[in-house]
């Protein structure tokens, strides 16, 4: 499966991505990394890694639209099959949406409907949410709001502080998202409205430990 990276900034989720084809793990090819900033370290990273990128900043555009337009217009040129959001954090608008319907997934580290925007992680914990984690889903106009996919439950302890919620977030995060994407390449995800199928695999599943829950169930290698 052929994807195209879309991020903002330290870009740790386009990493584990890397990291994951890199292991074999992950069936599908980075065709380009897209960023809206020219500081934003997943350009480095993608550098590292020897893969294609662009920076397209939106000051350089007239108008939303435009930028929109310029920005399907890179990706279509590079082939992919599907984009993936990964911090992404400009609203896309549907000059830009409706080049890849049904085509691009997002990443949000807090449980939808609850807590979408920016900041999620942050307002979650300051509500006293006693369970939070990551949920990828398909994008749709309204912000954090298309079908989910998989998402992750982890307890929120007493004692979490942002950065330590925030850094057991993420850990999920590297792991359910590539898990989305090898579902994704193997066809094995179907849609009906709102509701996401992912049909049986051969792979076993593996089982939560207690500290966490991921539905559907993470398969092995992630
Ligand atoms: C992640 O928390 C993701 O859920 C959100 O933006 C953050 C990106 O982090 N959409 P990184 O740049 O991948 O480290």
């Amino acid at each position: 499966m052929k994807i195209a990276i879309m991020a903002s900034g330290n870009g740790s989720n386009a990493q584990a991505i890397i990291d994951r084809i890199k292991a074999g793990k992950l069936d599908a090819s980075i065709e380009i990394i897209v960023s809206n900033r020219a500081d934003a370290f997943v350009l480095t990273r993608a550098q590292k890694a020897g893969i294609k990128s662009a920076c397209i900043e939106r000051k350089d555009y007239p108008s939303r639209r435009e930028y929109d337009i310029a920005l399907a217009e890179k990706l279509t040129a590079s082939g992919c099959e599907l984009v993936v959001l990964a911090g992404y954090m400009l609203l896309l608008g549907h000059e830009f949406l409706d080049v890849f319907p049904d085509r691009i997934v997002n990443i949000h580290p807090a449980l939808l409907p609850s807590f979408p925007g920016t900041g999620g992680i942050g307002s979650a914990l300051a509500y006293g949410v006693k369970i939070s984690g990551p949920s990828v889903h398909f994008v749709e106009e309204k912000v954090d709001s298309g079908p989910l996919i998989i998402q992750a439950a982890l307890p929120v302890r007493f004692d979490d502080t942002l950065e330590s919620l925030r850094t057991r977030i993420h850990s999920f995060e590297h792991r359910i998202y590539p898990q989305a994407l090898q579902w994704l390449a193997e066809g094995r995800i179907s849609r009906e409205g709102r509701m996401v199928r992912v049909a049986p695999g051969s792979r076993k599943t593996i089982k939560p430990d207690g500290d966490w829950f991921v539905w559907p169930p993470l398969e092995e290698g992630f």
